[in-house]
């Protein structure tokens, strides 16, 4: 069965009080409308349109894609007027009309109303809504049939009483639609052209409309303002955690964790409060994560153990590999498997080798180290001279004294060792130790000042 998947995203939402378009406002770091498109990218349709109006230019340059239509709806008529502006793209079997505001409606309840579809039937998704002040009504006849949808504003106060509300995602079959469109009108309270009208006309055509119910309900809520934006983001906040706890993760608490991009994790991860994973981040078995870190587009091999209030951006921690608590790592990070890295060490572009060691308060940019070297406290690589970066090479089982300064570029050749406070401006080779410090003087009887009287 071919589909065409029709996206509505003209709407002003003025409620949001934003110069942004309500279907860019976020939901864990992805535009709601992004997140629409993704789903409907899952359900492998042949054409997807996304029908836009206000903010028009912002939205297409935010989420153009090859694989996406858009159709201009330049006045906002109506619901029914707006999967119009789509027709003369849509040459499916079958038609599914989503919400770019509607961002966390599920494959699997879409698959299930597309199941409904045929040429004299319509799937259409609904809602039993403790208050569905606002909703279209669901009408149906004595023996159940769905006879049509009644929006909120045009209903009878019997009619009001329903609670079964329309989430507005409809199925239905192609070739009937150009007709079924062509024949709305806006005489009702809205003066709008309602694609809800669709539902007595096949009716009337003597087509069936089968109903699917949205398990829930967040699943089909719209984002009108800020408020229910953030019972979006709170519920797919919740939904990614049990998904994560599904697949052997052990959250230490569910309600204290973000996920804000894709995540990949093995079995027995366990993570602390307050974590947030943003972008592509890939953590095997085994790694531990302790609470307060942030970590984006990283991969953490198995067993690599992340200490509290870390920082992680584009870095790779090996097998074994730990860091913090307060650690940051930059873009460009390496740990070798088992590499140590302490409190108030910040690397950059660096590759820490196998088993190296960066136990306290260092800055490592453009540096390469190897195996087992051990950087002491206090050592900063000195890469940037203000125009231009450098970098620190370092051997196999260096020893840096605390507090040296690497003037980069400079290489230290294996097992060489540094004195502490070192400035090491030239190269050291293998075997040596390298001292570039004033020499100690000791002043023998020196009176120390005393307090004027
Ligand atoms: C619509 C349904 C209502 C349903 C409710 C669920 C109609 C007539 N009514 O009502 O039965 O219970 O959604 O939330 O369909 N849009 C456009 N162009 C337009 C008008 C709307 O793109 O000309 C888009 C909006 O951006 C929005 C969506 O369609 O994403 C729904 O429009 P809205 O005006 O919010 O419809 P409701 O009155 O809520
Ligand atoms: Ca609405």
């Amino acid at each position: 069965m071919s589909l065409d998947i029709v996206i509505l995203a003209a709407g002003q939402g003025t409620r949001m009080r934003s110069a942004l378009p309500k279907v860019l406002h976020p939901v864990a770091d992805k535009p709601m409308l992004g997140h629409v498109i993704d789903t409907a990218r899952s359900l492998q349709p042949s054409s997807i349109q996304v029908v836009i109006g206000h903010g028009a230019d912002k939205v297409r340059e935010r989420l153009a894609a090859d694989d996406l239509n858009f159709a201009i709806q330049a006045e906002q008529l109506g619901t029914g007027h707006a999967v119009a502006q789509a027709l003369p793209q849509l040459s499916a079997e079958t038609v599914l009309i989503l919400y770019g505001d509607v961002p966390l409606i599920e494959p699997a309840t879409l698959q299930r109303l597309l199941a409904l579809v045929s040429d004299d039937q319509l799937g259409l998704l609904t809602v039993e809504l403790a208050d569905p002040t606002g909703y279209g009504r669901i009408v149906r006849d004595g023996s159940g049939v769905v006879q049509a949808i009644v929006e909120h504003k045009d209903a009878s106060e019997a009619q009001r009483q329903i609670r079964e509300g329309n989430t507005g995602i409809l199925a239905v079959p192609g070739k009937r639609l150009a007709d079924w469109l062509g024949r709305l009108s806006n005489s009702n309270a809205q003066g709008e052209y309602y694609l809800t009208d669709v539902i007595a006309m096949a009716v009337a055509d003597g087509l069936t409309v089968a109903t699917e119910r949205a398990a829930d309900e967040m699943e089909v809520l719209g984002a009108n303002d800020r408020i229910q934006l953030s019972q979006l983001e709170s519920h797919y906040q919740q939904r990614m955690a049990r998904r994560l706890m599904a697949q052997g993760v052990t959250l230490r608490d569910p309600q204290r964790f973000d996920v804000r991009g894709e995540v990949t994790v093995g079995r027995d991860v366990t993570i602390d409060i307050n974590v947030i994973l943003e972008g592509k981040v890939i953590i095997e078995d085994d790694v531990q994560i302790g609470p307060n870190c942030v970590i984006k587009d990283s991969v953490l091999r198995k067993g690599a153990i992340i200490k509290a209030n870390s920082h992680l951006d584009g870095a790779e921690m090996g097998e074994g590999a730990d860091c913090g608590p307060f650690a940051r790592l930059r873009p460009g990070t390496k740990l070798g498997a088992k590499a140590h890295v302490g409190n108030f060490v910040e690397l950059k572009n660096a590759v820490l080798g196998e088993g190296a060691k960066a136990g306290h308060l260092s800055y490592l940019g453009d540096a390469e180290i190897g195996a087992r070297s051990n950087i002491g406290a206090g050592t900063i690589t000195c890469n940037y001279d203000g125009a231009n970066k450098f970098r620190t090479v370092m051997g196999e089982d260096v020893f840096i004294g605390s507090n040296s300064a690497l003037v980069a570029p400079v290489s230290l050749g294996d097992r060489s060792t540094t004195g502490a406070g070192s400035v090491v401006t030239s190269d050291v080779p293998a075997d040596t130790l390298a001292v570039g410090r004033a020499k100690q003087r000791n002043i023998e009887g020196w009176k120390r000042p005393t307090k004027k009287a």
